[in-house]
């Protein structure tokens, strides 16, 4: 593991949207060096402009951008789900160091270890969105969750050393379930906001909305417990969150109304795909992935 000082250590953001970059400007004024991988006009503003942070920290910081990774110490993935493939091997042409992913979704870690050795999950509940290109606005303290399966491994002691000064950053062995347990969750607020157009609190308030959400969660706890991780109370963690972001509109939900393509696939998809591969159903979250994927195509996102 490098033992270097933190101005040596060269921590990279695959992927520097919202949460991308906020990751990269704490990092970066926690007195590490950054470089960010991003594309298009945030590209572009970054490289002009610089990042500029709004919200909980307000400051401006100048950053080295291109478009394509380099070598690093840590690569910190924030790319959408759909994109992990691409970086994975976009990253296995350089020594991109540790790989630690903070992304949404089941299935990123197991995309990354195929094409990279030392990658370790995440989790993270910060909140940020992008204001305009090269504007993150710093919307809400969270936790970050790191580690593998069953051992907090030395790689990722070292994402919570380079985390530790600018977050919340617990080490966890359980790394699976946490990732399970936030897709979850997703699952029951976001295509829900994403399809009826409402803040995340609606979830809970509309009693027709919220007994949808309860039928998502059950289906996600069967294929839980059939894959052996264990269960808790989903739906009161669903009440909690929905309640807590209420005035939020969720990363779905902003993804439809940008003309973007959602992370569905990866939430709801991905419950569904495993609820099948183990002979399990899961007909709520089928409905609600092809709705999304539906309004995908009616408002001409995907083809
Ligand atoms: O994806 C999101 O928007 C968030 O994970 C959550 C928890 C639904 C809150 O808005």
């Amino acid at each position: 593991m490098p033992e270097k000082e933190s101005k040596d250590v060269k921590v990279q953001i695959m992927g520097a949207g919202a949460i991308g970059s906020l990751f990269g400007a704490l990092i970066q004024l926690s007195g590490f060096s950054v470089h960010y991988v991003a594309r298009g006009r945030q590209l572009e503003a970054l490289k002009e402009n610089g990042l500029t942070i709004t919200g909980l920290i307000e400051g401006h910081l100048r950053v080295d951008v291109s478009n394509r990774p380099e070598e690093a110490d840590l690569t910190i993935v924030a790319v959408k789900a759909y994109d992990t493939e691409g970086a994975a091997k976009m990253l296995s042409e350089v020594d991109c160091g540790i790989t630690f992913t903070i992304q949404n979704g089941i299935g990123n870690v197991e995309i990354l270890s195929k094409y990279l050795e030392r990658v370790v999950g995440g989790v993270t509940t910060y909140g940020a969105n992008l204001v305009g290109p090269g504007i993150v606005n710093y919307a809400g303290k969270g936790v970050v969750y790191a580690g593998n399966d069953g051992y907090a491994s030395e790689e990722a002691k070292f994402v919570k050393r380079v985390l530790e000064k600018g977050f919340n950053c617990e080490l966890v062995d359980d790394i699976s379930f946490r990732i399970w347990s936030k897709a979850i969750v997703n699952a029951a607020i976001n295509p829900l906001t994403a399809i009826c157009r409402v803040r995340n609190g609606k979830i809970v308030e509309v009693e027709e909305l919220w007994s949808i959400a309860k039928a998502v969660v059950k289906e996600g706890v069967e294929v839980l417990k059939k894959i052996g991780l264990p269960e808790t109370d989903f739906i009161e963690m669903v009440r909690d969150v929905a309640t807590k972001t209420s005035k939020n509109r969720s990363s779905m939900l902003q993804d439809v109304e940008n003309g973007k393509k959602t992370e569905i696939d990866f939430i709801n998809g991905e419950i569904v795909r495993r609820a099948e591969e183990l002979g399990l159903e899961a007909p709520t979250n089928k409905i609600l992935l092809k709705l999304v994927k539906g309004v995908e195509k009616a408002y001409g996102i995907i083809e």
